[in-house]
C-alpha cells in the first residue's frame, strides 16, 4: 500500500503539541508539518483573514498527497473549519469537538471552563461543541490574548513573575466560576500547563485539545494506518527557520534533527 502522509499545521510552534502526539501514538505514520510563522499569530486577526490564511495552510499541505489534516490550531480549528471542511474530501480534524467531548466527559460538577485567543473565544466554537452534547453545562470563557508571547519569549516556568501575574489575572475569574475542568483551547497553552495547573489547583482537570484530536485520529477507523516502517517527519515553515528550530523542543518534547524547510507566502497562495 502507498504511504501517504498525514498533514498537520499551526500558525506557529503550538501545532508541535500535535505532533508530539502523534509520534507517541502512531509512531509509523509519516508527517507533513507547516507553521506559518510568517504570519503568526493568527488569533488576533480579523475571521475572513483565518479563513484565507488556513485554506493556503491546506493548500500547501495537500500538495504532499495527505491522507488527512490536523488544523493543529485552536483558532484556525474555530473560525475557519466550520465554514470550511465540507469544502474537501479527505479527513480534516480540527481541536474543538474532541475536546469538548473530553471536557463533557470529565467534568463532574458541570462546570466548564474554556481559554483561548481571542478569535477562538469570539466564535464561540467550543461552547456550541459543548452545548450539543451538555446542554446544561455552565460554560465561563477567557481569552488570553497574553499567554501566547509569553509561551514565544520562553516565559513559561511556574515560577516566572510575569507568567505568574498574568495567570492570576486571566485565570481569577476561572477560579471564581468554579470550574472543575478546564480546556486550554489554544494549542500554545498546554506548554503553560503546570502555571496554569498551580493556580487552578489539582482538583481542576486540564483538556490538551491536540491531545484529544489525536486520540480521535488514532481511532478513525476510515483512516489507512501504516503498519511498519518507523514514521518521518518533515517540516515547513514560512519564516526563518532556526527560530522555529531554537524552540520547537519544547513543543516537540525531542530535538529537531530533521531540516527545517522555509518556504516562500507566494508557494502556498
Ligand atoms: N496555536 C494557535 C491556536 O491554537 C495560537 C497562536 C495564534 O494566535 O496564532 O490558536
Amino acid at each position: 500500500m502507498k504511504r501517504q502522509p498525514i498533514g498537520v499545521f499551526d500558525s506557529g510552534l503550538g501545532g508541535l503539541t500535535a505532533v508530539r502526539e502523534l509520534e507517541r501514538l502512531m509512531p509509523n505514520e509519516d508527517i507533513i508539518y507547516f507553521g506559518d510563522t510568517g504570519r503568526v499569530p493568527y488569533g488576533t486577526r480579523a475571521p475572513d483573514t483565518i479563513v484565507r490564511y488556513t485554506r493556503q495552510d491546506i493548500h500547501f499541505l495537500r500538495g504532499f498527497d495527505v491522507k488527512a489534516l490536523v488544523v493543529a490550531c485552536g483558532t484556525a480549528s474555530s473560525v475557519a473549519l466550520p465554514r470550511i471542511a465540507g469544502d474537501y474530501d479527505l479527513p480534516i480534524l480540527g481541536v474543538v469537538s474532541a475536546a469538548a467531548s473530553a471536557a463533557v466527559a470529565q467534568t463532574k460538577n458541570g462546570k466548564i471552563g474554556i481559554l483561548g485567543t481571542a478569535a477562538t473565544i469570539g466564535s464561540g466554537a467550543f461552547s456550541r461543541a459543548i452545548e450539543a452534547e451538555f446542554p446544561s453545562a455552565k460554560l465561563t470563557s477567557i481569552p488570553c490574548p497574553l499567554f501566547v508571547p509569553l509561551v514565544e519569549n520562553g516565559r513559561i516556568s511556574p515560577s516566572d513573575p510575569v507568567l505568574r501575574l498574568v495567570v492570576e489575572e486571566y485565570l481569577t475569574p476561572m477560579k471564581e466560576a468554579g470550574v472543575d475542568t478546564l480546556i486550554l483551547g489554544c494549542t500554545h497553552y498546554p506548554i503553560i500547563a503546570e502555571a496554569i495547573g498551580e493556580f487552578m489547583g489539582d482538583q481542576v482537570s486540564l483538556i490538551n485539545p491536540a491531545r484529544e484530536a489525536i486520540l480521535t485520529l488514532h481511532h478513525l477507523s476510515s483512516l489507512p494506518k501504516n503498519q511498519d516502517g518507523s514514521g518521518s517527519c518533515r517540516f515547513f515553515v514560512s519564516d526563518d527557520p532556526a527560530l522555529f528550530s531554537k524552540n520547537a523542543s519544547l513543543f516537540l518534547g525531542r530535538e529537531v534533527s530533521e531540516a527545517v524547510e522555509q518556504i516562500t507566502l507566494e508557494e502556498i497562495g
